[in-house]
């Protein structure tokens, strides 16, 4: 049985595969409707989720499966007390395959650990968010036909983005990748995912706290949200969540085709002015992380490809 809890669980080749099968599922998505009939996925959002929740309900749906689960800590036991480990074991004879996130790192381990159903880490804390990487390489790929030799801009909270944490372990598998890290001074990127991934690897990489001078080198700039509910005190986030605004003047420098993405929620990183930039990708990546899920769930289930 797989668990997907970080984007070092699938192989490159197996990322390869992923996004092959969801490009597939793009153009023709009623081949899918029935792959997964009579399956249950289990959505356990211990967290606030729009699209991560809403698109791995509506990835089941498409596969002809069901979903069942609980949005807020709040509506679960949770707010009894009860550990993820407890509720993981009882979820998994409710269902075949579930989707976790929790404010906690380490929570989605934990779940596997007990589950005896497959477990995917639908973001644990500030750590890792690896479905959201499937969605981004997915993006990237359509948009640039390639994953390999560009240069990737990670622009604003680098330091509890859980988002880009996945995103650099997974594209510094990739040849040819340098990265711009983007942020203010206390918002850099964590030392253990410097020295582990960026120095471990001798990928090429530069921090900045500098958006407009980096415009110009980007093949990709990955916008992000100031993460409002890790900080520890509210002024430093008042401080902070402005620090980086991309509007219609800074995409004057930017490469015409150099593509924004962005996780979302968008806060005020992205003026709405840019939306209309044919550039913008930020709302066709929310749209590929259904077919990235539906392609995800089809292989952690083991399900065969339609003939
Ligand atoms: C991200 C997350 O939850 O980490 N959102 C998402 O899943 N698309 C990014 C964020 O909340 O800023």
């Amino acid at each position: 049985m797989r668990h997907l809890i970080s984007p070092l669980d699938l192989s490159v080749e197996e990322i390869d595969q992923l996004i092959a099968l969801a490009s597939d599922i793009e153009k023709d998505r009623s081949r899918y409707a029935h792959v997964c009939d009579g399956k249950k996925l289990a959505t356990l959002f211990y967290e606030p989720s729009t699209r991560t929740r809403l698109s791995f309900e509506a990835a089941m749906l498409n596969l002809g499966g069901s979903v069942l689960g609980f949005s807020s800590a709040d509506s679960s036991s949770a707010a009894k007390g009860e550990s993820v480990s407890d509720t993981i074991r009882v979820i998994s004879s409710y269902a075949d395959i579930c989707a976790i996130r929790h404010p906690k790192e380490g929570a989605a381990y934990v779940a596997a650990s007990k589950s005896s159903i497959p477990v995917i880490n639908a973001g644990d804390g500030g750590h890792q968010h690896p479905t959201q990487t499937l969605t981004d390489l997915l993006t990237i790929h359509s948009l640039k036909g390639r994953l390999s030799n560009m240069t990737v801009g990670l622009c604003g909270d680098l330091k509890f983005g859980r988002t880009v944490h996945s995103l650099i372990h997974a594209l510094a598998r990739y040849s040819g990748i340098r990265f711009v890290l983007i942020s203010p001074p206390e918002l850099k990127i964590p030392d253990y995912i410097r020295e582990t991934v960026l120095d471990a690897n001798g990928i090429e990489y530069r921090e900045t706290t500098n958006l407009d001078d980096a415009m110009e080198e980007l093949d990709i700039l990955y916008m992000t949200r100031v993460q409002r509910e890790r900080f520890f005190n509210e002024e430093d986030y008042i401080r902070m969540k402005d620090c980086y605004i991309l509007d219609k003047e800074k995409m004057k420098f930017a490469k015409p085709d150099m593509f924004i993405l962005h996780p979302l929620p968008r806060v005020n990183e992205i003026s709405v002015e840019v939306d209309d930039d044919p550039r913008a990708a930020y709302f066709k990546q929310a749209e590929y992380g259904v077919y990235i899920r539906m392609a995800l769930i089809m292989t952690l289930l083991e399900v065969e490809k339609p003939c």
